[in-house]
């Protein structure tokens, strides 16, 4: 395989008050170009640990990240990453947003013209052309998240890092970001990994689905290949019987496999005659 990115043998571990607490434990993972991965997994088991392990945010404790021959050790624009709350500066306007990053990447080496068009060109892609000059609390979740990406997207990262940019949106909206996604990486061919939690969009934005165990020392559990063909259409496969197979196999693994028990602190405090759990 024709690997762009290595996720090699990690180790998580974080200090605690209570000594070492390893979130992860042997994470190893590798991409090739173009490739859509989704990373899916109980929340707490380390999901967004790897993302930031991956975008340079924290450092392995063990093992590490080689993208394109390099080793990882600090944050880079060819590593882009779309957060789940769209972390856009307020006072700015969805192209200033793209601006600051396009400036960033961009500022010595693109005219003054070009950097114009690729912004808007970047706003376009995202739907979100009609509102260039609109701040960010003159618009919706939805709306913020496509300038986010729409930023990322401008920085032409080699790997688009995606910490479940979608959870905090409604089912509708949800469901146009994935179909624009989709339509963005069929036409731009982008290598992604994107967190998420929800098994739908796992199965139909992705190539590969990593499922990863339940923490600590969490790791790969299995990986699920996704063999449908593209572009896909929600409807067609919600009534194909190959894509609801891949779809139990998640559900399996998450729900049977990886069953996550809560551990709820039952605190009961008595208040004369009623007892009140906290
Ligand atoms: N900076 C940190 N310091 C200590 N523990 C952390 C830190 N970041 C994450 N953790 C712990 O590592 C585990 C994995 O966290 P995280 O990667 O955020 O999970 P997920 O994204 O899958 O919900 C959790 O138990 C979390 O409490
Ligand atoms: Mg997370």
């Amino acid at each position: 395989m024709d690997t762009l990115l290595d996720i090699s043998h990690i180790d998580m571990a974080f200090p605690t008050p209570e000594g070492g607490f390893t979130a992860l434990k042997d994470v190893d993972l590798k991409i090739k170009k173009g490739e859509f991965v989704s990373l899916i997994g109980h929340s707490g088991c380390g999901k967004s640990t790897v993302l930031n392990v991956v975008a340079g945010l924290y450092q392995a404790t063990k093992g590490g990240v080689i993208l394109s021959g390099r080793e990882v050790t600090e944050p880079g624009p060819e590593r882009a990453v779309v957060f789940q709350n769209h972390s856009l500066l307020p006072w700015l306007t969805a192209y200033q947003n793209v601006e600051l990053a396009v400036e960033q990447v961009f500022g010595k080496t693109m005219s003054k013209p070009a950097k114009k068009e690729w912004i808007e060109h970047n706003l376009k892609l995202v739907h979100m052309d009609h509102a260039m000059y609109k701040r960010p609390n003159e618009i919706s979740g939805g709306m913020k998240q496509r300038v986010g990406i729409a930023r990322a997207l401008a920085m032409q990262p080699e790997v688009l890092l995606m910490d479940e940019p979608f959870g905090a949106l409604d089912a509708l909206t949800r469901a146009h970001m994935q179909d624009s996604l989709m339509e963005i990486q069929n036409e731009l061919n982008n290598t992604v990994i994107m967190i998420t939690h929800d098994v739908d969009e796992a199965v139909l934005l992705s190539d590969r689905i990593v499922m990863m165990t339940n923490g600590p020392s969490a790791t790969v559990g299995e990986i699920l290949h996704v063999d449908l063909e593209r572009p896909r259409d929600r409807l067609s496969l919600s009534k194909d019987a190959h894509y609801n197979r891949l779809r139990s196999e998640v559900l399996t693994f998450l729900y049977e496999k990886q069953r996550k028990v809560e551990t709820i602190k039952n605190k009961t405090i008595s208040t004369g005659t009623t007892a009140k759990t906290a």
